[in-house]
């Protein structure tokens, strides 16, 4: 099969500079995992044809005939809905393409609405404040505000604003991280009650049924009670956590955690693979965080690649799962 690979480069991205923090560039890929993706679909006897993102994306797509599209493109500018940005014009133009759709993708991203769906099929998720001016939060009254707190912005991802000080003990402080992130980031934040416990990510694949890839535990080398799995700790990781999977949890935490990320995964649309995040609270409770329908490919250091590669699958195996998910949904 002729297969485009849609993807947005660090290198491609002008987002540096004052007008823009410091993490702009984080969720966006190196060309190691380009090269890595398209030598796993090469070697499955597929072609690949480099489309890449923006406008680049663009010309190249009206340009050549692929069957079928592999996406991991994260889309252009700050606004909630650019992670759907490349499976919009892919369905205006009637080109199959792998994993979620422009919805859900752009609803994932809106992590209070994702909250919201996921809470409503029944999963526990920390309670949350919506802040979305600094007027709002002068109005908020501190018995409003979830304690221990945790701040974060509510349409972000790869960590980005996500650093050991968004937990905040007192009002006081989580107002702090607030007003910065509202200005720093330019768009709502969302303060929520920080879960002490375990911190699990999940894997799951497939539609029709979807299935589990492996449930991690993410574990502190230094034991330590308020661990934020922060941006600064994903950069170092290698030295600062360990990864178990499975993740040695009691028999019924596992069911649990399960049982929630493919409740999860069903109400909010995801399609093809996902990876979803808890923290698992001291009742045993998974406390859904959010799910990253495009969770980082990167051949050595994406999570899901990392879990995958610990439950025995190889990175061409893992490739193999996602675009046979795809081609199978899309009757090729
Ligand atoms: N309510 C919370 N309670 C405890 N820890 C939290 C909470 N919210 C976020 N965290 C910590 O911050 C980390 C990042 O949060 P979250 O997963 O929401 O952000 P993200 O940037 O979308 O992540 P990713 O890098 O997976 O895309 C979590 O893995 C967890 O360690
Ligand atoms: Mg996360």
């Amino acid at each position: 099969m002729k297969i485009g690979l849609t993807y947005d480069l660090k290198d491609d991205i002008e987002a540096k500079g004052q007008d823009f923090p410091e993490d702009a560039l984080e969720e966006y890929d190196s060309i190691e995992v380009i090269k890595a993706i398209s030598s796993a679909l090469r070697s499955l006897g597929h072609t690949t044809v480099r489309l890449g993102g923006g406008r680049r994306f663009l010309a190249n797509i009206t340009g050549r005939s692929v069957d079928l599209v592999f996406n991991i493109a994260e889309g252009r500018g700050s606004m909630r809905s650019r992670e759907a940005q490349v499976p919009a014009v892919l369905e205006m133009l009637g080109i199959p393409y792998s994993g979620s759709d422009p919805l859900t993708l752009a609803m994932t991203l809106d992590k209070p609405l994702a909250k919201q769906v996921v809470s409503d099929a029944g999963v526990a998720t920390p309670t949350w404040r919506l802040i979305e001016s600094t007027a709002q939060l002068r109005q908020l009254k501190d018995s409003e505000i979830p304690l221990p707190a945790f701040v974060k912005p509510a349409f972000e991802g790869s960590s980005k604003g996500i650093h050991l000080n968004s937990r905040a003990d007192a009002a006081a402080g989580a107002r702090k991280v607030a007003r910065d992130l509202l200005k720093k980031y330019g768009q709502p934040v969302l303060i929520e009650q920080y879960i002490e416990g375990d911190e699990v990510t999940v894997g799951v694949i497939g539609n029709a049924p979807p299935v589990i890839v492996g449930i991690m535990r993410v574990i502190p080398r230094k034991k330590c009670k308020t661990f934020v799995y922060s941006l600064e700790v994903k950069r170092d990781y290698l030295n600062l956590v360990d990864y178990e999977c499975p993740a040695r949890l009691p028999q019924q935490v596992m069911k649990r955690i399960e049982k929630s990320s493919l409740r999860a995964y069903r109400a909010l649309g995801c399609r093809d693979i996902a990876r979803v995040d808890f923290r698992i609270g001291r009742d045993g409770i998974p406390y859904f965080l959010e799910v990253n329908p495009l969770p980082g490919l990167n051949p050595v250091s994406g999570d899901i690649v990392i879990m995958s590669g610990k439950m025995g699958w190889t990175y061409r195996e893992l490739i193999s799962g996602i675009i046979g998910a795809a081609i199978k949904r899309s009757c090729l």
